[in-house]
């Protein structure tokens, strides 16, 4: 087996070790029954209790009003593209939706909402390389659309909104996909907001959407039914098999969560930890941030080396020191070194010295 490494990659992303090894313990024998939790039903008293366990655990991390569904979404984050517009054109005789732009899979959400509605675009960053967040006024909102759509974390630009746009009464929807639970939200600024699960809650495949009661049901009739919140809400997300594995394993990473102090510990600890390879790139001129500094995400630390080269020899030499998948997403370039929740302290500790000992030995051929 090779030996464990820093895991950067932006998702599917590492998770905690104990929840990990708990998985492997105890994956041929799930509650003492002596079948895989992959094996047994999802309507049996065994997993519906760790669904409602997973639920209460949820509810209690992000503190979420009572007046929000917890829904739990086949397909990934992407499925929320189309599941949004669909839930929610409808809420207003316009069906009219607002996007904010300010990273590609903002522009892949806008593009699939345009099949259902009349969508607008009310700002991008896309002309500045999206290196910043525009800021979204309550003016520019258009109060007869149905929703606002934001990204409130851009995986592959680094950016983050710091503090969340007032839009009075339109509903604000947020895809939180690379920062659910890293830090705390108000969620009720939200009308819902939801996340893949693949970097802070789990594996891929399964979303997670907070949604405000009195905005479901608001569905077309010939909505498909695994697209139709009202059919996750009053179902308890098992209209048909959900994802048991995955709730598993995100039920396994609550508790290590709660164990750890909760999500207020932990986005001490992320504001901790971006600051250290924040400071590591604006002390040198070897190394440069993509981020407008005021904008600057905490899950995903995105830089540029001098050269292509450099950057080939960058990723390379640090996989060689078990610093994992630090290249940058094939559409911006440069480096990224994505540092969710279960990022030690100590594997920022070895990026950031290896950073500092890669541009000592590198610098001679730039400069
Ligand atoms: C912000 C954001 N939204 C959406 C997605 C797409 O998620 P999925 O692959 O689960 O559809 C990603 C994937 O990384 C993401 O970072």
């Amino acid at each position: 087996m090779k030996r464990p490494v820093y895991n950067f990659g932006a998702g599917p992303a590492m998770l905690p070790v104990p929840v990990m090894k708990q998985v492997q313990e105890e994956f041929l024998d799930f509650n003492h029954l002596g079948a895989s939790v992959i094996e047994i039903s999802h309507r049996g008293k065994d997993f519906e209790a760790l669904l409602a366990e997973t639920d209460v655990l949820m509810r209690e991390l992000a503190e979420l009003p009572e007046n929000y569904e917890i829904l739990y979404i086949h397909g990934g984050a992407q499925m929320l593209f189309s599941a949004v517009p669909l839930n929610l054109l409808g809420l207003q005789p316009s069906k009219k939706g607002l996007y904010v732009e300010t990273g590609n899979f903002a522009q892949i959400a806008r593009k699939e909402a345009e099949k259902f509605g009349q969508i607008e675009v009310v700002l991008s960053s896309e002309a500045g390389g999206f290196k910043e967040i525009p800021t979204l006024t309550p003016e520019l909102v258009d109060q007869s659309a149905s929703y606002v759509h934001i990204t409130s974390n851009n995986t592959l630009y680094g950016t983050r909104y710091h503090r969340f746009p007032k839009t009075g009464s339109v509903p604000l929807v947020a895809d939180m996909t690379s920062e659910i639970l890293s830090r705390k939200v108000d969620y009720s600024q939200f009308g819902m907001i939801y996340a893949g699960a693949q970097k802070n809650l789990g594996p891929s495949g399964i979303a997670v959407a907070f949604v405000r009661k009195d905005l479901i049901g608001h569905a077309p009739k010939n909505c498909p039914k695994l697209l139709d919140f009202k059919v996750y809400a009053d179902n308890h997300s098992m209209a048909n098999t959900i994802n048991t594995f995955a709730i598993y394993v995100m039920n396994l990473v609550l508790k290590w969560l709660k164990a750890e102090g909760g999500v207020g510990v932990l986005e001490q600890r992320n504001e901790a930890k971006a600051k250290r390879l924040y400071q590591a790139l604006d002390q040198s001129d070897f190394y440069s941030s993509v981020a407008h500094k005021d904008h600057r995400s905490s899950m995903n630390v995105c830089f540029n080396l001098p050269n292509e080269t450099l950057l080939d020899r960058f990723v390379k030499e640090a996989l060689a020191e078990g610093l994992y998948a630090l290249k940058g997403h094939r559409a911006v370039g440069g480096a990224r070194a994505s540092i969710y929740n279960a990022m030690p302290m100590e594997g920022i500790e070895a990026l950031a010295q290896f950073m500092a000992e890669f541009e000592r030995k590198n610098r001679q051929s730039t400069f």
